[in-house]
């Protein structure tokens, strides 16, 4: 009698069931928590969205009430996760579901694509774990994994579709085990195949074309980034148990967050001072911050004013801020590097 070899499915199937993550707070059926948990996983590690995930249910328990929240209440109970486009997308997504869709999530992964800040990858995600459809997802951990198992080198947009194609050949068959199926390629690719993997617990380890040519260090290829360097300077005004604060625009660095006056050069800097009749010398310059975001690195230069030393608070009013109460801060979402400057 021949017995055929395991699928890749198969094997990955059969150790997600016995190695894997079974008691994550979003293995649950509703397909809105399972897409707010893909948002909060997108970019952020599995603890801390442990965190997050239960007061966000908590404050919102279903899109309806999502949709209906001010930006500002979406904002301050992102304060911490970083990357504030994802809530900004979250809440317009909300009103997408709510306005265009009837309320109900979409089962299929096309239309979830639909979704504001919802790609291809998070939109399989969706799709195979709150309705079984059999999409791929294709993060860079799955990359990862499979550049390593199947010894695939490469890189660009050619590559990336190619990687796409054999990650759907790879689906198992049946729908009723895409959750585990799922679950199992995020579980090997943040338990297992790590950058420094631990291939001796490692399902794949038989059938790894990378640990058989021991080219685990160069696959999967890594991608140049240029990182770009840029100084900020803060206006950072005091009066008593006060702050002023301005909201952001909804583009660019922090967009939509609650941030002390900020200014990116020395020009702009000094001509707001002179609007508001002051100078140089009425501040006084604090510690560098140096402040590190995905492609840029941020200097950080803060200049405080204490105003009740003069009388300058009445030039900062409701025509380009709002003078908040120190207490109140958390109500607030505030960039990281302000929120631990200012604690
Ligand atoms: N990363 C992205 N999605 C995830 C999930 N559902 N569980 C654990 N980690 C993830």
């Amino acid at each position: 009698m021949t017995q055929t070899h395991p699928t890749f499915a198969e094997k990955l199937i059969a150790w997600q069931k016995q190695h894997g993550r079974h008691n994550l707070a979003w293995q649950v059926s509703d397909p809105y928590q399972i897409w707010l948990s893909e948002i909060m996983l997108q970019q952020t590690q599995v603890v801390t969205v442990s965190e997050y995930f239960p007061r966000f249910i908590e404050k919102f328990p279903t899109v309806q009430d999502l949709a209906n929240a001010e930006q500002d209440e979406v904002l301050a109970l992102w304060q911490g996760l970083g990357y504030y486009s994802r809530a900004r997308n979250l809440h317009f997504a909300a009103q997408q579901i709510c306005h265009d869709f009837g309320g109900v999530f979409p089962e299929n992964r096309e239309s979830l694509q639909q979704l504001k800040g919802v790609g291809r990858s998070t939109a399989a995600a969706i799709a195979a774990f709150a309705f079984g459809k059999r999409e791929t997802i294709l993060d860079g951990n799955v990359k990862r994994i499979l550049c390593r198992i199947f010894a695939l080198d490469g890189e660009g947009k050619a590559f990336e579709n190619q990687l796409w194609d054999f990650a759907e050949i790879l689906l198992p068959e049946n729908s009723s085990e895409m959750s585990a199926y799922t679950q199992g390629l995020m579980d090997l690719g943040a338990t297992v195949c790590q950058r420094k993997p631990n291939c001796a617990i490692c399902p794949m380890a038989d059938i790894c074309q990378a640990k058989q040519q021991d080219r685990i260090a160069e696959l999967p290829r890594k991608k140049s980034v240029k990182v770009q360097e840029m100084t900020l300077y803060w206006l950072i005004l005091r009066d008593k148990n006060r702050i002023f604060l301005q909201k952001r625009p909804q583009k660019g660095i922090w967009a939509g967050l609650y941030c002390v006056p900020c200014f990116e050069n020395g020009a702009d800097f000094h001509n707001y001072l002179r609007d508001k009749q002051m100078d140089f010398d009425d501040l006084h310059e604090c510690a560098t911050i140096s402040h590190r975001l995905t492609h840029r690195v941020l200097e950080i230069i803060p200049y405080e004013c204490d105003c009740k030393n003069a009388a300058f608070s009445a030039n900062f009013n409701e025509n380009d801020g709002i003078w908040v109460d120190l207490t109140d801060l958390p109500q607030y979402g505030l960039p990281k590097p302000l929120q631990q400057y200012l604690a």
